[in-house]
């Protein structure tokens, strides 16, 4: 009976875990509403994704950006990514990415997971990316 006790609390416990756990599978469908402006490998009205982390904001060589983002000086990771898409035109007053934002924390840790992957340079999307 013991026994049964604890291995019910383990495999909640490990459910529990997994559903916290930033899923990029996930993130890769929560992707597709980028997709109407951006795509990894090349400028659409977004700006490529490839390269993305530790790149300064505004940086894609001839990409048109708002001054508001061209100027902000902030450098792409989690963090400010979590807080861009959570509201965009909070974080960058002016920008030109008119969108509404992300607003599930988890749908947005999930998203980044799945750009972290996805545009590393090397990877099968941004094979040549910088
Ligand atoms: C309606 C079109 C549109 C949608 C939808 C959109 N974006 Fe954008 N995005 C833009 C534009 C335009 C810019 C350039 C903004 C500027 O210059 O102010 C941009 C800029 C960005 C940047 C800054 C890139 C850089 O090089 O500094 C990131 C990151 C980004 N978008 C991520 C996303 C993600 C992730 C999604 C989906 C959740 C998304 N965007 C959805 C249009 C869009």
């Amino acid at each position: 009976m013991r026994g049964l006790v604890l291995a019910s609390l383990l495999a909640l416990g490990t459910t529990a875990c997994v559903a916290a756990a930033p899923d990029a599978v996930r993130g890769e469908q929560l992707y597709t509403r980028c997709l109407a402006c951006h795509a990894l490998a090349y400028d659409r009205v977004g700006p490529r994704h490839c390269g993305l982390f530790g790149r300064l904001a505004g940086s894609v060589p001839g990409f048109a950006y708002s001054p508001a983002m061209k100027n902000s000086k902030i450098v792409w990771n989690e963090k400010t990514l979590d807080q861009f898409l959570k509201s965009p035109l909070k974080m960058v007053p002016g920008t030109a990415m008119t969108y509404d934002g992300v607003p599930d924390p988890k749908d947005r840790a999930d998203l980044i997971a799945y750009l972290k992957q996805a545009t590393s340079p090397g990877s099968p999307q941004c094979p040549k990316a910088k």
